[in-house]
């Protein structure tokens, strides 16, 4: 799996930007749409700043994309926590794209039907076997991604693509795409910046089963790895 590292969490944004435009460029080029399912967190909001820099004017591309997410805090689409708003703000405010094209995860109030809903409306709009075309992704320092965190039952689920979970140290409930939907992806990038991460990617890519994200493998997609210098860098040998 192709890792790149760059210099600073800048470098990765812009060469997120950079592969994301040709990703779904190269979608609706081939197919007349592309599928993408956002990520939330702090990292991919540089990258979707440095999208709506370069693509903000490209009505053709947009007009074919459909956006979904990766995961979504339960809370409402305007709390500064909600994966949406910071979408909607770095990114979805900047370009042309239909609101008809825009997917928000919501779940407030009961969590499961939200899900069973997003995972029909995926089906809807992806068929009955859903390959998103681009997946984006970040990594938490605990190893986890989208809201897979670990030790999660998600992590076993064979079927759903859709499922509930919630961290002990966290007040709201979450929504996730499961394994099984994010590795029928066409495109998986991950995004990771600063020394945080270090230990969690070095077990991801090692293929610690305890780092969920260890687990993303897109069977008949292309996985990248988008990290900076700091993340990438080897923890000291302890002893
Ligand atoms: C979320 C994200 C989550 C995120 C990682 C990394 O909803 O929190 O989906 O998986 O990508 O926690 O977050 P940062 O980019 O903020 O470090």
């Amino acid at each position: 799996m192709p890792l790149e590292v760059y210099t600073d969490a800048r470098a990765v944004a812009m060469r997120g930007a950079e592969l994301f435009v040709d990703s779904v460029s190269a979608a609706v080029h081939a197919r007349g749409r592309c599928s993408i399912a956002l990520s939330g967190g702090s990292t991919p909001r540089a990258t979707y700043d440095e999208i709506a820099r370069r693509a903000g004017r490209d009505g053709s591309l947009w007009a074919g994309a459909q956006v979904f997410w990766g995961d979504e805090r339960c809370v409402p689409p305007h709390d500064a926590r909600s994966n949406e708003r910071m979408a909607r703000e770095s990114l979805l405010a900047h370009v042309p794209i239909p609101a008809r094209h825009v997917f928000p995860m919501r779940c407030l109030g009961d969590a499961e039907a939200a899900a069973r809903r997003y995972e029909d409306l995926i089906r809807e709009h992806l068929g009955a076997r859903p390959r998103f075309d681009l997946v984006l992704l970040g990594l938490g320092d605990d190893g986890h991604t989208a809201s897979l965190f670990p030790g999660s039952a998600l992590l076993e689920e064979p079927e759903r693509w859709v499922g509930v979970t919630r961290r002990s140290s966290e007040s709201f409930t979450r929504i996730t795409l499961t394994l099984a939907a994010i590795n029928l992806a066409a495109r998986v990038i991950f995004l990771v910046s600063g020394a945080g991460k270090a230990d969690a990617l070095q077990r991801a890519l090692a293929g610690d089963p305890r780092a969920p994200a260890s687990l993303v493998r897109p069977a008949g997609g292309d996985l990248y790895w988008l990290v900076d210098a700091e993340a990438a860098r080897r923890p000291a040998a302890s002893g």
